[in-house]
């Protein structure tokens, strides 16, 4: 997948080969930093204030300062689809650590390290049309997953449990209430009603998530942020996932057993349409 030239950094703009991180940097030792994956539609942002505002939550959250204020943020984050000439469907991706420094737990009162790069992402249109299988994990994550922390592990693995079962998707549950997938949230519905987990700390509150709560009120479609079990999950009429990289993608079976007869159900059709329509996508799959 290409990768753009132009790499935004603390100190502006810099070619890609001439990043070089020490071997003290922070967010390789210690994981001590946020991240965000932004979303590009032929050359144009997707949620970019959701996302720029959920940065700055994070930094916060791990009081973490950014090398650059909101407005510069848009101001950079524009410059970097400018200058690397994105005409295409792709992604953002940016890293923000505690910048680098002998190793000590304990912050070193140094400034941070910060790279945006673009690279390109072709939207998945084959699992959005036919929809994907999962497993279900519990959920080992810490208490703080509103944060978009560096630290991934849990998430890495479960994801890579998925794969080794020939799935996409990891659907997590603390016990037996479902929080949201590996990279990902997630959605049943039931006798017409969508149901997700509410924005607590023990999800990473979607920028996608937030939008289908808004695409569902303009549709007429109930939503109610209350969590489900298992058993709710297994019950459930239709089950999909939303997030940056994968949209609103139906989900046709669950631990192998099918979801709706392994079909895409009609309320995550209708929201697939309603996303094309919002994200301005010219080239519709439905
Ligand atoms: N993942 N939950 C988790 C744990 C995530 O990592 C993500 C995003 C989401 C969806 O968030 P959003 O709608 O803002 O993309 C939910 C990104 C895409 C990633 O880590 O690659």
């Amino acid at each position: 997948m290409k990768l753009y030239e132009n790499l935004l950094t603390q100190s502006g703009f810099i070619h890609k080969d001439d990043l070089h991180y020490p071997f003290d940097e922070r967010g390789l030792q210690f994981g001590d930093g946020v991240y965000e994956v932004i979303r590009i539609y032929q050359g144009n942002y997707y949620l970019l204030t959701e996302h720029v505002e959920r940065l700055i939550r994070s930094a916060k959250a791990i009081k973490l300062t950014l090398p650059y204020s909101e407005d510069q943020l848009y101001k950079q984050l524009n410059e970097l689809l400018i200058k690397n000439k994105v005409t295409s469907d792709a992604k953002v991706y940016l890293q923000v650590t505690r910048g680098s420094a002998p190793r000590d737990h304990v912050f070193p009162g140094v400034s941070a390290n910060f790279y945006a790069y673009v690279q390109d992402l072709p939207r998945p249109t084959t699992r959005l049309q036919e929809g994907v299988g999962v497993i279900t994990q519990e959920d080992v994550r810490w208490h703080n997953c509103y944060i978009k922390s560096l630290n991934l592990l849990p998430n890495v693995l479960a994801k890579q449990e998925a794969k080794e079962n020939g799935c996409f998707e990891a659907i997590l549950h603390r016990d037996q209430t479902v929080t949201e997938c590996s990279s990902s949230n997630a959605y049943i519905v039931k006798d017409g009603k969508i149901f997700t987990h509410p924005e607590t700390n023990n999800i990473l509150h979607g920028c996608v998530r937030s939008r289908v709560k808004k695409l569902a009120k303009q549709n007429g479609i109930l939503l109610e942020e209350t969590p489900f079990t298992l058993e709710q999950l297994n019950d459930a009429d239709e089950v999909f996932l939303s997030s940056s990289t994968a949209e609103v993608m139906p989900i046709v079976a669950i631990n192998q057993s099918l979801v709706n007869n392994g079909k895409p159900g009609k309320i995550t059709r209708l929201l697939q349409t309603a996303y094309e329509q919002d994200a301005r996508i010219k080239k519709t799959i439905f």
